[in-house]
C-alpha cells in the first residue's frame, strides 16, 4: 500500500505540474506609428477591456509603461536598433538602459521581456556582429540588477533569416547568419532560459506567391493538406509549417555542433512568435496574379487583394483560437506550447508607403478603438 501510494504521489507530481502549465498565451504588439492613436492611459484601458494580457512595444516609451502599470499585463520593451551598437560596446550603456527603461518601471509594469532590435538581419545587417554581444551586455545588466529571472532577453528575427523554408524540413538559417551569429544566439537563449523570437507572416508568404499558396492553406485551414516530402508530415497550416521551419532551422544548428551540451540543455530554446497577423485592406507590393481556379480569393477591381476584413478576421481568429483551445502543437512539435503576438493592435497610418499601403491596416483596432471585425481574447470561437 505503501510503496504504492509513493508510486502514485511521484508520477502524480510531474503530471499534475505539466497539467497546469499553460500551453501559451496570445498577445499584441502596440504600435504607435500614427497620427490619431489614443493616448495611453486609454489604450491601456482598451486592453484590460478586451482581456489582452500580454503587449509587446518598440520602444520603452515612458507614458505607456507608467499606462501599463497594474494591469497585471505583460509587456515586452525593446531597445531600437540605433542603441544596438552602444549596447554592444559598453556594459555601463546597457546597465543605464535596464536601470532606466526597465527597472524604473518593474514590478508596478510588469515587464516580462527585453527586445533587443527589432529583425536586425534585414532592417540593420550591419549590425549582425553587435547583435548577441548587445544582448550579453542587456542580460548582465539585469543580473545585476536582480532582474533576470522576471525579464528574458531575445530579438525579433524576420522569417527571411531562413532559407528553404517551402519543405518545413529542409529550412535552414541563412549562410550568412546560421555559424556567425545564430549559434551563439542559440547558445545565449538556452544559458538564460529565453526563447527564439521569430516572425512568420502566412500573409506575406502568400501575397508573395499566391501561384503556389492556397488562401485556405495560409489561413490555416487548407483540407488536402501540404505534404512535407522529407518526414511525409502533412500541413494544414502556413503558420504551422513555418513553426515547424523554424524548429528544424534550430535542431540543425544545435544538432551539428552540439552546442547544447556544454551548457547542459537538451535540445532547443523555447520560441516566441513575435509577430504574425493579416492586413484588412491595402495593396502589398509587388503583387502577382493568382492561381487560376484558386478556391476562396478575394478581388478588389482587377487586381489581386488579399487585404480583405474577412481575411483578416478568419486569420486572426484561427490564431487565438489555436492558443484558448490549447491546440499550440505543430505536426513536428505536437507538445510545442505556442506564444504569439498579433501584429497589430491599431491601423497605423503613419506607417509603409501611403494610405494604399497594407503596411497601414494590421490593426484589430481602428484608430477610433471601434474593432475592425469581431474578435475574442478571452473565449474565442467567434463565429466567422
Ligand atoms: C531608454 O534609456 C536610455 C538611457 O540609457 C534613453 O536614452 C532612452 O531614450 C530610453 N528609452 C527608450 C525608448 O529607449
Ligand atoms: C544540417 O543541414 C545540412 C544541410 O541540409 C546537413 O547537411 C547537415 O547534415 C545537417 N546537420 C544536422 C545535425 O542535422
Ligand atoms: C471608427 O472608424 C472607422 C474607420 O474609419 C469607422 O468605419 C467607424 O464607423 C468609426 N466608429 C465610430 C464609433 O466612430
Amino acid at each position: 500500500m505503501a510503496l504504492a501510494g509513493l508510486v502514485i504521489t511521484l508520477l502524480g507530481a510531474p503530471l499534475l505540474f505539466f497539467s497546469y502549465a499553460e500551453a501559451g498565451e496570445v498577445g499584441v504588439t502596440y504600435g504607435r506609428l500614427g497620427d490619431n492613436l489614443p493616448d495611453p492611459e486609454t489604450v491601456s484601458q482598451l486592453l484590460v477591456d478586451n482581456g489582452i494580457t500580454m503587449v509587446r512595444l518598440y520602444d520603452a516609451d515612458e507614458a505607456v509603461l507608467t499606462a501599463l502599470a497594474n494591469t497585471g499585463i505583460k509587456v515586452t520593451v525593446m531597445m531600437r536598433n540605433e542603441e544596438l551598437a552602444a549596447a554592444a560596446a559598453s556594459r555601463s550603456y546597457a546597465l543605464q538602459w535596464v536601470q532606466c527603461n526597465v527597472s524604473a518601471y518593474y514590478p508596478d509594469t510588469l515587464i516580462s521581456g527585453v527586445a533587443v532590435g527589432n529583425e536586425v538581419f534585414k532592417e540593420a545587417p550591419e549590425l549582425n556582429s553587435q547583435l548577441v554581444p548587445a544582448m550579453n551586455n542587456v542580460q548582465l545588466a539585469l543580473e545585476e540588477l536582480g532582474l533576470a529571472d522576471a525579464v528574458k532577453v531575445s530579438t525579433p528575427i524576420a522569417f527571411t533569416a531562413l532559407k528553404d523554408t517551402s519543405v518545413p524540413s529542409s529550412a535552414r538559417f541563412r549562410d550568412d547568419i546560421a555559424q556567425s551569429v545564430m549559434v551563439p544566439m542559440l547558445q545565449f537563449l538556452q544559458r538564460t532560459g529565453s526563447y527564439l523570437s521569430m516572425n512568420p507572416y502566412p500573409f506575406f508568404a502568400y501575397a508573395e506567391d499566391p501561384q503556389n499558396i492556397q488562401l485556405d492553406y495560409a489561413l490555416g485551414n487548407y483540407k488536402p493538406g501540404v505534404r512535407d516530402r522529407n518526414t511525409g508530415l502533412v500541413y494544414h497550416s502556413l503558420l504551422d509549417a513555418m513553426m515547424d521551419a523554424t524548429y528544424y532551422a534550430m535542431e540543425n544548428l544545435t544538432g551539428s555542433l552540439n552546442v547544447m551540451q556544454a551548457t547542459g540543455g537538451g535540445s532547443t530554446p523555447d520560441t516566441q512568435w513575435s509577430e504574425n497577423g493579416w492586413g484588412s485592406q491595402g495593396q502589398v507590393k509587388p503583387a502577382k496574379p493568382p492561381r487560376k481556379g484558386s478556391r476562396g480569393l478575394q478581388q478588389a477591381g482587377n487586381g489581386f487583394q488579399p487585404a480583405t476584413v474577412a481575411n483578416a478576421k478568419a486569420y486572426n481568429n484561427y490564431v487565438i483560437n489555436r492558443v484558448l483551445s490549447c491546440k499550440t502543437g505543430t505536426p513536428h512539435r505536437p507538445n510545442a506550447d505556442m506564444n504569439i503576438f498579433i501584429f497589430a493592435l491599431f491601423n497605423e497610418n503613419q506607417k509603409g508607403q501611403g494610405p494604399n499601403d497594407v503596411e497601414q491596416y494590421f490593426g484589430l483596432f481602428y484608430p477610433n478603438m471601434t474593432k475592425v471585425y469581431d474578435f475574442d481574447f478571452r473565449s474565442g470561437n467567434v463565429g466567422l
